[in-house]
This record gives C-alpha cells, structure tokens and sequence, in this order.
C-alpha cells in the first residue's frame, strides 16, 4: 500500500491491521519510529482535528511537519500549478498529507508523486482517515465492527465522512438507517454498492423513529460551504438537533459518534451524558494517525 487515498481501496484484512497497530500504538505496545521522517501538511481548506491530529501523530512518533495551509503564502498565487507544487513539496518530504476541495485531488496528488499520499478530505468524495478513526471509536465502544445496527443523520449528501465510513462497514454486515432531508439523501452509487452486498437499510425523515433501536448514531453537520445557494441552505440547516431527551430509551451501550465540528445538530445537554463519546472519538484520531503514518512509511510490519 503506497497511499491511503479511499475506503474503496482497503478490503477487510487492511482494515482490521490498522485497528490492531492503533490499539497497540494507544496502549504502549509499539513505538513506530518516524524521527528521520517530515510529513507535509497541505490543507487548502479549513480543519482543526485533522490537521492538529496528524502533527499530533507524527511528533508522538518522533517525526517532524511541514504545513501549508490555504494557498495565500504560497506561490500558487504566482500561478504555480499544482503539479508542480506537488512535485515541490514531494522533495521536501517523505510523506503527504492532503485536504482539498477538489474531488479526486489526493488521488491526482498520488499519481503525481513517488512519496506516500494520504486523503485527509477531497470535497464530499472521501474522508477515509477520518473513517479509520471512526472504526476505531466503534470498536473501543461496542467491542466490535460485526453486525452493528447504526443511525447516519445530516447532509449524506455532501458528507465525505459518512461517504467513507458506510464504505468501510460494508465488510461487517451492519444495518443502516440514513436521516437526512430529501435534499442531502445518500447518493445513489453508494446506495447501489450497499444493494449489491445485500445490506440492508433505510431511509428515514425523523432522527427519533428507530433511535432505541440503534447500537450508535453518528450525526454530521449541514456544511453550509458545500451549497452553491445560501437560500438552500437556510432550509435545511437545523433539520435535525439531539437532545437529552431523545436518549432517555436508548441501549445501554449506545453511543453518539460525530466527525466535529459542530454547529447545533447536537445539544450541548448530551455532552454530559454516557452516550456521548465525540470528543474521545477526535482523541483517537491521534493513535489511528501514529498508526496509518507508521504502516505507509514502512514504520510497522
Ligand atoms: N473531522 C474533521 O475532519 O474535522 P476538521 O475539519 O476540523 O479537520
């Protein structure tokens, strides 16, 4: 595996190898050595937890970063191209980290470049580091990713996070129910993969019909930057808000995961509660990132 591009890419023994080294990366278990490595930041659109995650990773592991985030101090504003950047930066490195507004961009990046590639996010197409975390989350919370019966609320439309992580659960039988407004449905391609694997799922309009039903939920925010009409948006943006009082017949074991950042899809009521685990899901990014930095960089067998 030179470059961690999409979920569609990593079949379920990949998937689960990266489980076990982040466990064994949290629990002290392996210290994958990175000191002689720089890993290359490149974020041209906004972020706090991916972007403090990975250089989180890599100082954990010993290594050094390098950032450029947006494009105002960099010569693309004398009209370098972005191959050419690439090609640049790829000298300087010996890993890429990119986040973009362009679909398809860190797989061009990749194909760009001899060093390793990772997607921190191209537009709504794919997330799949945050998708790994997220796996990861499951796992420490339910003691499984096999046959979870799991909630997706928000704009499924436009959320790269949930395009990757149905992906990724495909390959463990899971159940699914989509709340979104008719306007930010699931896209149909990922629908038709989910047919063809015999997945079983359903599209539902109230975040509260099947909730006690659920093993976890995981809300997304309305990401206003993704719609071309600010009068859209104002539609749908407070489609769906949890509270408190929603929870009050959950299992006992379900828990409400979200990507961050928030806006108000989740009330600041479930943060006190056992149900909420977002903020611990945004730690675990670090050990999943320590683990995808040490396994594309050779670091871990
Ligand atoms: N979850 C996530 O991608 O957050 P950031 O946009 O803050 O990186």
């Amino acid at each position: 595996m030179k470059d961690l591009l999409s979920m569609r890419d990593l079949n379920k023994e990949e998937i689960l190898n990266f489980m076990k080294i982040a466990e064994k990366i949290e629990k002290g278990e392996i210290k994958p050595d990175m000191s002689k490595r720089i890993a290359a930041l490149i974020f041209y659109e906004p972020s706090t937890r991916t972007h403090f995650s990975f250089a989180t990773a890599m100082k954990k592991l010993g290594g050094q970063t390098i950032t450029m985030r947006g494009t105002a101090s960099s010569s693309v504003q004398k009209g370098e191209s972005f191959a050419d950047t690439l090609q640049t930066i790829a000298q300087y490195s010996d890993i890429i980290v990119i986040r973009t507004a362009i679909e398809g961009s860190a797989r061009y990046a990749a194909e760009s470049v001899d060093i390793p590639v990772i997607n921190a996010g191209d537009g709504a197409n794919q997330h799949p580091t945050q998708a790994l975390l997220d796996l990861y989350s499951i796992i420490k919370t339910q003691g499984t990713l096999e046959n979870l019966t799991i909630g997706i609320v928000g704009d499924l439309k436009f959320g790269r996070t949930v395009h990757s992580l149905v992906q990724a659960l495909s390959d463990f039988g899971p159940k699914f129910y989509f709340i979104s407004p008719s306007f930010l449905k699931m896209p149909e391609h990922i629908k038709d993969d989910l047919k063809e694997k015999e997945i079983e799922f359903e599209e539902l309009k109230d975040i509260e019909e099947k909730i006690n039903n659920m093993d976890l939920m995981y809300v997304t925010r309305i990401q206003k930057e993704r719609f071309a009409d600010p009068e859209d948006y104002e539609k749908v943006k407070d489609s769906y808000i949890l509270t408190k009082a929603m929870l009050e017949n959950v299992k006992d074991s379900f828990k409400v995961l979200h990507p961050l950042p928030r806006v108000n899809e989740i009330s600041t009521d479930v943060d006190d509660t056992k149900y909420a685990y977002y903020f611990q899901q945004a730690k675990n990014g670090v050990f999943m990132r320590q683990a995808i930095i040490s396994i594309l960089l050779g670091g871990v067998k």
